[in-house]
């Protein structure tokens, strides 16, 4: 009998079979495709780790180069994408904007034989990027902005557009590492989201859609946005170890610590660590000097360790990006990430339809309304 208590939520549970991702199988480690987190945020970049994933194998020089033409391509917006999100309020959640502009996107630019699966998965890379900053700025200055930067990397893209200069090129690669880093992770929330989408033959658009509403979670996506504001609260280390003392006794969650797979530590928070300990500003200082603290608390406390969200937070602040736009940022990297299950999921379909445990009362007998009392 399945033990709800212990592995509520699935913990545990093989749920499905994916040649796509590892994730703490041997070592604690992360792989993609059979190559290891480390080797490809040292040696490669996010549109290779895309191509990979998406495609299967390491693209060539010149199969890259024509990938990257092909994501500059979709940078521009239909316009009717943009009428869209000119109608969505400023005070739109940007996770929303995104899910809509996704899912708008299916009946502008339908699935069919000529728009296939593997079109679809290049182009919502930069089409939701340009979508996210053409609602902002619209939002914000009433600007329509033109979305195409012709940066030939996501990372420049992302750039151009947050600060509409040419990307700084340090920075550029620092967001490079952590779109890298975000880019894939088996059977997380969102991930399962979408292929239990697919898996009933729904189109492209459709799990992308769910996936995007899956991830604006605090227990998932949103934990890098909530790590901030719980960083931002502290000036000092010494107050942020009073305080996430405080939290630990109300039994609070921290956010951005602890892992559903990864038990002692989480393998990517070593490399976004690194670029947030580098960062020289006195603020960017101060925020890694409380974000240290609260680390050590933690795992003095409660031997939970930071996830990759939590030193994410610093990395994002520290390149220029409001608060709200940090889980928008995971999307952009995972939706490669998500374009691959959904195409391995397509290749070997079953309907993902489990059974629960009923836990109701056993059958009654039916009462006219007329005779219900309170
Ligand atoms: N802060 C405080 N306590 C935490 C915690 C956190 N971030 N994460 C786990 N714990 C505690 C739980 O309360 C539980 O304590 P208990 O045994 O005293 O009841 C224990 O650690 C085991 O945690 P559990 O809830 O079983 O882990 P899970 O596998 O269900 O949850 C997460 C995994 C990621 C959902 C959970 O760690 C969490 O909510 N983290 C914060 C959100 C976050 O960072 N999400 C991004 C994940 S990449």
């Amino acid at each position: 009998m399945f033990d709800f208590v212990k592995r509520g939520g699935l913990a545990g549970v093989e749920a499905g079979e994916t040649a796509i991702c590892s994730v703490g199988h041997e070592a604690n480690n992360l792989t993609y495709r059979g190559y290891t987190i480390q080797d490809l945020v040292k040696f490669a970049s996010y549109e290779e780790v895309a191509y990979l994933l998406i495609y299967g194998k390491l693209p060539t020089a010149k199969i890259l180069n024509e990938f990257k033409q092909e994501l500059i391509k979709y940078q521009s917006l239909p316009p009717q994408i943009c009428n869209i999100l000119e109608q969505l309020p400023a005070t739109s959640s940007p996770m929303d904007v995104l899910r809509t502009s996704c899912s708008a996107l299916g009946n502008i630019r339908p699935e069919s034989a000529t728009n296939t699966q593997y079109a679809i998965a290049t182009a919502l890379i930069p089409f939701l990027v340009s979508s996210l900053f053409y609602w902002h700025y619209f939002t914000t200055s009433g600007k329509k902005i033109n979305t195409v930067t012709q940066q030939s990397t996501i990372a420049g893209h992302i750039l151009a557009l947050l600060t509409m200069q040419t990307p700084n090129e340090t920075m550029r690669q620092a967001l490079n590492a952590s779109l890298i880093l975000y880019a894939e992770h088996e059977f997380n929330a969102s991930t399962f989201a979408a292929r239990v989408c697919v898996a009933t033959g729904a189109d492209f658009y459709g799990p992308i859609t769910a996936a995007i509403a899956t991830l604006s979670g605090p227990l998932h996506g949103g934990a890098n946005e909530e790590a901030m504001h719980l960083i931002e609260k502290y000036a000092t280390p010494a107050a942020a170890i009073e305080g996430v003392r405080e939290m630990l006794r109300e039994k609070k969650l921290i956010m951005g610590f602890g892992h559903r797979v990864y038990k002692t530590s989480d393998p990517r928070t070593e490399f976004i660590k690194k670029i947030a300990a580098d960062v020289n500003t006195e603020r960017g200082k101060t925020l890694y000097a409380v974000a240290n603290a609260i680390e050590t608390e933690v795992w003095d406390t409660k031997k939970l360790f930071p996830n990759l969200d939590f030193y994410s937070a610093l990395a994002y602040d520290y390149l220029g990006f409001p608060k709200e736009m940090f889980t928008p940022l995971f999307v952009f990297a995972r939706v490669a990430g998500w374009s691959a299950h959904i195409i391995e999921q397509r290749a070997n379909n079953k309907l993902i339809r489990p059974n629960a445990a009923y836990i109701g009362p056993g059958v009654q007998k039916f009462i006219p309304l007329d005779e219900r009392k309170d």
